[in-house]
């Protein structure tokens, strides 16, 4: 192996110790569904050419937006993008999910202690994260309403 190769091996191992470390952190503060929506999450990004859009702001300054994209009555698309911490990564990657299918009125329903018991339940200090997810996800939902019926009224 070469000189080059070395370090490299040698830096790879450190990021994997710190890594490591971390992810045991997490693990004691975490559920494993949240972790899990963390480390690989869905839906990330924006629907192109959205029907509805919509963005919360939490009181910890961050924010969310969900985009979503109409087949019918149904929601077909539904991506989510994050300033926030990993718990909202994974509130987003969680609620996209299982948003996809559902219709305006069954989308509504989705509360955040719904979505928090779906996530194997968060710390006290991160059960907002849920709120910011599912308002989001509701004023996407409240814009999508406001378009079609803008659409239907300017028909003739
Ligand atoms: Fe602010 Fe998670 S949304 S800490």
């Amino acid at each position: 192996m070469t000189e080059d190769g070395g370090e490299s091996s040698e830096l790879d191992r450190i990021v994997q110790n710190i890594v490591s470390v971390l992810e045991s952190e997490d693990s004691k503060i975490y559920s494993e569904e949240v972790i899990a929506e963390f480390r690989d999450p869905a839906n990330v990004g924006s629907v192109a050419d959205a029907d509805g859009v919509g963005i919360a702001d939490g009181l910890c300054n961050d924010t969310m937006e969900i985009t979503l994209k109409f087949d019918g009555d149904r929601i077909a698309r539904c991506m989510f993008f994050t300033d926030g911490c990993g718990a909202t990564v994974a509130c987003g990657s969680k609620l996209t999910k299982i948003a996809i299918g559902k219709t305006v009125e069954e989308a509504l329903e989705i509360e955040p202690e719904y979505l928090a018991g779906l996530l194997g339940g968060l710390p006290d200090d991160h059960k907002h994260c849920t709120s910011l997810a599912v308002i989001a996800l509701k004023n996407a939902l409240r814009n999508y309403v406001k378009r079609r019926k803008e659409k239907e009224g300017g028909e003739p």
